[in-house]
């Protein structure tokens, strides 16, 4: 990989590179980071370029963007190998990978109807975060599939 032949999207100036996502996980990726591109956001997207380490992998790159802690928090359940890269004036200036939290607050969705969390009242939602999924902690429903469709917006 590296060489022009191979370089399908192009180099950013400022901004992240989150790199080495799950196949197929971009779009939800961006669903994290609340992009949905009528901000005006300038983001470059590659899905399922060929990856030695991970036989397939998305790309995400946000121009004059940093993420929070709670959004990498996020990012780690849906793409655990993913490497986030901060890029100023062209360079790499960090990478850091994801790690998975024990908790996530205020950015998951409880299933639940009938949950504490999900009336009206100043409830933030709080998961525990388990071997295979996540789980409410206010009425201890657990979320195993498709994370993403449960990210508050
Ligand atoms: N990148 C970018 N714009 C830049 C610099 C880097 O879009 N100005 C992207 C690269 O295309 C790559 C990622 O950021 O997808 C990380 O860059 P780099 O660390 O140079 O690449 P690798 O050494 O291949 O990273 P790793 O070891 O994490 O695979
Ligand atoms: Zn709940």
């Amino acid at each position: 990989m590296g060489n022009d032949k191979q370089l399908r999207v192009s180099k950013i100036e400022n901004g992240t590179v989150i790199d080495h996502i799950t196949g197929g996980q971009a779009l939800n990726v961006l669903a994290i980071l609340g992009i949905d591109g009528t901000a005006g956001e300038v983001v470059s997207i590659g899905m399922n370029v060929p990856s030695e380490r991970l036989g397939r992998k998305d790309v995400v790159k946000v121009e004059g963007r940093e993420l929070s802690q709670s959004e990498l928090d996020v990012l780690s359940l849906i793409a655990p190998e993913a490497t986030i890269n901060i890029i100023r004036d062209y360079d790499v200036v960090e990478k850091h990978v994801v790690h998975r939290p024990e908790r996530v607050t205020g950015v998951l969705q409880c299933p639940n109807h009938n949950c504490i969390s999900t009336e009206d009242e100043p409830v933030e939602s709080k998961f525990a975060v388990t071997d295979d999924g996540v789980r409410c902690e206010y009425c201890d429903t657990i979320i195993r599939e498709d994370l993403a469709a449960h990210i508050l917006v």
